[in-house]
């Protein structure tokens, strides 16, 4: 399993029950997670000393015990900070994702490599959300291309950029798909392609998004638009009715994905060294 390893602002304090218990600064969040299936190792009066809690009532939405004012989580990329505008809504999402941080990581080290051999590194980051790896990209000296289908979230991810001063992303507002396939009519070319599609998702036009079934074509499409030689790639998926080794199996299939590849799942640990999987992770 890959963990980030240098978060300060940020901290998986515990977790079961099928919650989970995190600091984002200095705010304590009690929230739910599928994924934490096991019995938590801190006593329930920690968990109750919580300031946010999370109330999950139907189809993912609930409420949270309290509104607070969006508030800003730094993460440091080497020297560099990125800066986050967190808020809670309707769902148990504040804004990032932070097992993420993994990738930020080794796309800034994909870009630095790609730079100091006089390449700047063209990426194409898409299900992009917020953004977090839209700005490790840029803040490592790529031109970035961000696709998302909705548009409240594109809104969310410009400031983010805002917050760290980058004006220089391209915003897309698109159905994933939609976007790659013009793009390999136009024969476009990206040093890396990122993408984290979520298990059911929307189209502009309400066409549906369905993982198990659209993923292989969409991997087929982007891998045309991926450099030859000069390249990275990540894939993230968080379902589990899509486990690592049906997902290696699709890709295997997959016309023109490389027989090498890292795969492994992608998590957080607390202090005690246990760890909590959340998704699935595939990279070259
Ligand atoms: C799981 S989130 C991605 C999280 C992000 N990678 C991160 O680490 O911060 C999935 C995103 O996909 C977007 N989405 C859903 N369906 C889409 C589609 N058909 N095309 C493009 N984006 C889509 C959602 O709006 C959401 O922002």
């Amino acid at each position: 399993m890959i963990y980030p390893t240098k978060w300060t602002e940020y901290e998986l304090l515990d977790f079961g029950n099928q919650r989970k218990l995190e600091r984002f600064g200095n705010i304590i969040t009690n929230r739910p997670e599928p994924q934490a299936v096991s019995k938590p190792s801190l006593p329930l009066e920690q968990w109750e000393q919580a300031d946010l809690y999370f109330r999950e009532s139907k189809n993912q939405k609930g409420n949270w015990n309290k509104q607070i004012q969006d508030f800003v989580l730094e993460y440091k990329l080497g020297s560099i900070p990125i800066r986050f505008k967190l808020n809670q809504g309707a769902f148990k999402h504040l804004g990032i994702f932070p097992e993420q941080a993994a990738n930020w990581e080794f796309i800034s080290d994909r870009c630095t490599y790609l730079h100091d051999k006089g390449i700047t590194p063209k990426v194409l980051n898409l299900f992009a959300y917020t953004g977090g790896a839209s700005l490790a990209a840029n803040l490592s000296g790529a031109e970035v291309t961000h696709v998302d289908s909705v548009k409240s979230v594109v809104t969310w991810a410009r400031q983010n950029a805002d917050l760290n001063r980058i004006k220089t992303i391209r915003w897309i507002v698109e159905d994933a798909r939609r976007f790659v396939e013009k793009s390999v009519r136009r024969g476009d070319l990206y040093h890396g392609i990122i993408m984290d599609p979520p298990v059911f998702g929307l189209g502009p036009k309400g066409k549906n998004w369905k993982l198990n079934r659209d993923l292989p074509e969409l991997v087929q499409n982007a891998l045309k638009i991926l450099h030859p030689q000069h390249r990275f790639f990540i894939l993230n998926t968080y379902s589990p009715q899509l486990p690592l080794s049906e997902l290696k199996q699709m890709l295997s299939n997959t016309t023109g994905f490389p027989k090498q590849y890292e795969s492994t799942t992608l998590g957080l640990k607390i202090l005690s060294d246990k760890r909590l999987e959340l998704g699935n992770l595939i990279r070259f």
